[in-house]
């Protein structure tokens, strides 16, 4: 008797057998670019995660061998990555040589599931539609007020009474940084599709969708840490372990996507709706790109302004002198009244001071890459040949002497002021919200959310963090993902200080 081979044996057998084809392509493509089996003492501190003995962050290893370079730039062989420090490459990178350090092939592939054709994954034509279209409706007063609007609603309506309700407990431990994600993910969804997710009700799970986005941002970003990307790509190709969790995720992501979309087509996107998606909905039609660019603005300004705001509370727990210079320029500035505008708060120096000055040192994007399209010198003399991936690195520069003096390492706002005005820094040097053509276009819309959310909770309760003194990390630990997310959250104890004891920061 003749046996034939069944249909499930010929699928593993030409899944196995295209499996290692592209691994030996990928790998002969990589070789070209980086040299994989370096066994330099850096890249085997990489490979080996020997880092983690003295640091607690890869972020934190690298601003260590960034603050050792003589040019603040480092290359890591293993990954074909140039890092650099240094503000006048991030200004080549950004600016003077744009067009040569787009954001490249390799990294549209890495977040290209998750993110498809949306602004953040995309360069040439395709960027410049979506930047153009998108900066029309972040320009403009009637748009600040109803960002404006949109977040005191959300502080005034749901944030306050559920702080307050925490408050009544004196023993109820609240983790500030998913109130905090909720609370951005609603703003994010009120802004930009006028839908109202109603995340910031802590009775209610975090929906699906915001679980679903939180673990295909963390896959996506593990992918692009890989030293190699035929890892990841055999298991996509075979729906293995995280690619599989990440499929399911994506899934996840597209139906709830298409929900927004039909929502948005029964409610109407006419040029009496302000929000973001309506203004593209006039001129796209096309659901998968409409799905793309929802994500890439939730991914834009939840997490962002979500880890800006855990970062502040944070370090203002341990400054409690900084909470109380907030809450007296306010008195002096506003007296006793609500905050009632956008431009009422650049009023407050000392405010922006402190929230710039939480940045410097926890930037919510630690770092961005770019990749050299021909080969290239940077101003600072490193050779940088055509492919390699070149990352700017905001964490690491706030942590430089050369940039910032000798008390780089303290969370120190008066050094942002100049005769009690702000004084901004130049944003190559402070790239916190990129710089150059590409600088972020939610900027003053995310300092206008982080400065109201402090102001309104800094007057009204004193925030302690809830983990021992004896336990009390000096520095804050992150989970990896492509923004910054304190690892384990962050566990405090509200205290109500409005009746009468404002003054109690003390
Ligand atoms: C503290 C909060 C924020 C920080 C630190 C921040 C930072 C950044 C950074 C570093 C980039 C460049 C990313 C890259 O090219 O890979 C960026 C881009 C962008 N940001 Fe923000 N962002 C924040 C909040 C927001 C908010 C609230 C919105 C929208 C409402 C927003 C909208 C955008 C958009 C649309 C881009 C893409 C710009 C382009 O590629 O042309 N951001 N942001």
């Amino acid at each position: 008797m003749e046996l034939q081979p069944s249909p499930l044996c010929i699928l593993i057998v030409t899944l196995s057998t295209a499996a290692v084809f592209l691994l030996l392509c990928h790998l002969t493509a990589s070789c070209r670019r980086r040299n994989p089996w370096c066994s330099c003492e850096v890249c085997e501190t990489y490979l080996t995660v020997g880092w983690s003995k003295h640091h607690a962050n890869l972020c934190d290893w690298y601003s260590d061998l960034l603050r050792r370079s003589p040019t603040k730039t480092v290359h890591i062989h293993i990954l074909g990555n140039t890092i650099t420090a240094n503000p006048v490459n991030v200004e080549y990178m950004l600016k003077t040589r744009f067009e040569n350090f787009p954001k490249g092939k390799p990294f549209s592939t890495i977040l290209g599931d998750f993110l498809g054709h949306g602004i953040f994954n995309v360069d040439g034509d395709l960027w410049r539609f979506q930047r153009k279209m998108a900066s029309l409706e972040f320009d403009g007063f009637s748009i600040r007020s109803f960002a404006f609007d949109t977040v005191r609603f959300e502080i005034e309506d749901r944030l306050i009474p559920l702080l307050l309700s925490v408050s009544e407990t004196e023993t109820r431990i609240l983790d500030l940084q998913d109130v905090f994600k909720r609370f951005s993910f609603d703003c994010i969804c009120k802004f930009s599709f006028g839908l109202d997710p109603m995340c910031l009700q802590l009775s209610l799970p975090l929906s699906e969708f915001a679980l679903s986005f939180d673990l295909a941002s963390n896959i996506s970003a593990e992918r692009a840490m890989k030293a190699s990307p035929s890892v990841w790509k055999i298991k996509r190709l075979l729906n293995l372990g995280s690619e599989k969790k990440l499929r399911e995720a994506i899934a996840m992501i597209d139906v709830l996507a298409q929900e927004v979309i039909d929502q948005k087509r029964r409610i109407g996107y006419s040029s009496i709706h302000k929000d973001l998606l309506s203004r593209f909905m006039r001129t796209v039609n096309d659901d998968k790109f409409l799905r793309d660019i929802i994500v890439s603005f939730l991914l834009a300004g939840r997490d962002t302004v979500a880890s800006a705001l855990s970062s502040f509370f944070w370090l203002v727990a341990k400054h409690p002198q900084v909470a109380s210079e907030i809450c007296e320029e306010v008195s002096r500035v506003i007296g006793n009244q609500q905050v009632t505008s956008f431009e009422q708060l650049r009023e407050l120096h000392y405010l922006n001071a402190a929230v710039y000055e939480t940045m410097r040192l926890y930037p919510p994007i630690q770092f961005d890459s770019k990749f050299c399209q021909k080969d290239d010198i940077l101003p600072d003399g490193t050779f940088v040949k055509s492919g390699t991936r070149v990352t700017y690195h905001p964490y690491a520069m706030g942590r430089m002497e050369e940039l910032w003096g000798p008390d780089c390492l303290e969370f120190r706002p008066g050094r942002w002021l100049e005769e009690g005005k702000f004084r901004p820094e130049n944003p190559f040097k402070y790239p916190i919200f990129q710089a150059g053509l590409r600088v972020c276009l939610g900027k003053e819309m995310a300092l206008m959310e982080v400065k109201t959310v402090a102001l309104s909770l800094l007057r009204r309760f004193r925030v302690e963090l809830a983990t021992p003194a004896a336990e009390k990390p000096t520095g804050l630990r992150f989970s990896p993902g492509l923004t910054a997310t304190i690892s384990g959250g962050l566990p405090v104890k509200i205290r109500d200080i409005s009746t009468g004891a404002r003054a109690s920061h003390k």
